[in-house]
């Protein structure tokens, strides 16, 4: 039985500017479970922040949700009334940015960040707050988490910053975190170790985490599932093992190759031939065909395939051709 805590059904957003309208995200479902970590991966502009973003319905306003259900809990968080939603969004999912710095307040010293979330949220009093604060810096790994307290964000590095970040989100306990790229700006290092800070996270405290990056490295080290998405649509889904070693969509399989391999000197990061489409006129057939080797007459002449089960047990594709090996 699926342990669902957040279930995307059918979920499709529009942006509307005044020069164009640009359906980012097109019926995209996907379930996430408790304590688990679900890797959302594809090219820039595939419509990843956008479905992360609906999940705590954070979302512009020229965005539109055209269609769909995010349920969490019981409740549809698209429909939620406003004073629901305040309840839910930084109490129980909170989200944490690819740019820790500037998500930091600059004139405010981190304690103070972190306490103010937890009055706000608790209705402790201030001196309590500012106390656990210290709790809560220590918690990430922060040493010396007095001295950090008293930092603004100008002294600290950027990973020191994305830790004090991912206190603040987690302060509270929240039951599902969506991160978005949250390592992307930092080195190596501090990247394993912000990863491993979120894998104590969702094994301790059972949190589930949705997290957005293009970096197959970083979904090898935490996911233990990956949705792959591709002109607003998920094109396959499955168990992270099997996705990274046996793909079945011509698009993962070339979003793979672009990972740069450390046992051979392959050169600059390869990209992938081609464009995605212009999400102004999303494509009725598959939207990879300009892009794929494997297309065949069928791919021209249906409409796209929608997520259909092949042997492997949970593993997901939208293809009519997917790659079969071994
Ligand atoms: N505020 C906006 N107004 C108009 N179009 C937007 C807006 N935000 C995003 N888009 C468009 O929606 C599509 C999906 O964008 P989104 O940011 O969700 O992609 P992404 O997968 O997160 O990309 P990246 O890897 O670059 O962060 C893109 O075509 C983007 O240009
Ligand atoms: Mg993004």
């Amino acid at each position: 039985m699926s342990d669902a805590i957040v279930s995307v059904r059918d979920l499709s957003v529009r942006y509307k500017t005044r020069e164009a309208s640009v359906h980012a995200v097109d019926h995209v479902s996907f379930d996430l479970e408790r304590g688990k970590v679900l890797a959302l991966v594809g090219e820039s502009g595939a419509g990843k922040t956008t479905v992360g973003m609906s999940l705590l319905r954070l979302l512009p306003p020229e965005a539109a949700i055209l269609s769909g259900s995010v349920t969490f809990d019981g409740d549809d968080l698209v429909s939620l009334d406003d004073k629901k939603l305040r309840s839910v969004r930084g109490r129980r999912i909170a989200m944490i940015f690819q740019d820790p710095v500037s998500g930091l307040n600059p004139v405010i010293n981190v304690g103070d960040q972190v306490a103010e979330t937890l009055v706000s949220h608790l209705g402790i009093n201030k001196k309590e707050a500012k106390r656990r604060a210290v709790t809560v810096l220590h918690d990430v790994g922060l040493s010396d988490p007095e001295r950090i307290a008293k930092s603004y964000p100008f002294q600290l590095s950027g990973g020191m910053c994305q830790r004090v970040m991912i206190g603040i989100a987690t302060a509270l306990g929240p039951e599902v975190i969506v991160a978005d790229e949250p390592t992307s700006a930092l080195d190596v290092t501090i990247q394993a170790q912000i990863l491993y800070q979120l894998d104590q996270l969702r094994h301790s405290r059972g949190t589930a985490i949705l997290l957005i990056t293009h970096d197959f490295g970083v979904v090898a080290q935490i996911a233990d599932e990956v949705a792959v998405m591709y002109a607003g649509r998920v094109i396959e889904t499955g168990a992270s093992a099997e996705m990274l070693t046996r793909p079945l969509h011509p698009y993962s399989h070339a979003l793979l190759g672009t990972l740069p391999r450390l046992d051979r000197d392959n050169g600059p990061l390869r990209a992938i031939p081609g464009t995605p489409p212009e999400m102004t006129a999303p494509p009725e057939r598959c939207p990879f065909i300009p892009r794929c080797g494997k297309a065949l007459n069928v791919c021209r002449a249906e409409p796209a395939p929608d997520l259909r089960q092949p042997e492997r047990a949970n593993h997901r594709v939208a293809c009519y051709n997917p790659i079969w090996q071994g």
